[in-house]
């Protein structure tokens, strides 16, 4: 079951100015920064009332954030539904034909399980996080 929109990624080139952004300009905390190196990003964590937003900075020329950058610019990434059972949803997509990039979980920020299904059969970046 998805219980609520967990957060909202945004690609971007500098992490530090774009948190200056959201802190200075718009008055927003932030959680804190990480590396995740699965996501081959730096990753600020910005709660928004009951939802958070998500920024993230490439560190890998080769990784996915980098590779959206390159391709359409800084900007809205994808969007993360919360869900309490990732494993028996990911099972639940793909017996109903939606293309997963993840098949099994793999590990995001402050240790959550996430998984990213395909744009082709959701029209945007959709991920699934189970903290
Ligand atoms: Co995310």
């Amino acid at each position: 079951m998805i219980a609520k929109i967990d957060h909202i990624g945004i690609a971007v080139n500098d992490i530090e100015e774009a948190v200056k952004l959201y802190t200075e300009v718009l008055g927003l905390e932030v959680e804190g920064i990480e590396t995740v190196e699965e996501q081959k990003a730096r990753i600020a964590m910005i709660p928004v009332g009951e939802s958070r937003i998500e920024l993230l900075e490439s560190t890998d020329p080769e990784g996915a954030i980098a590779k959206h950058i390159e391709k359409r610019g800084e900007g809205m990434h994808h969007l993360a539904l919360r869900t309490d059972d990732i494993e028996g949803m990911l099972r639940d997509l793909k017996e109903k034909g939606i293309q997963l990039i993840d098949e099994e979980p793999r590990t995001g920020a402050e240790g959550s399980r996430i998984a990213f299904l395909h744009p082709r059969g959701t029209k945007i970046l959709l991920e699934l996080v189970e903290h």
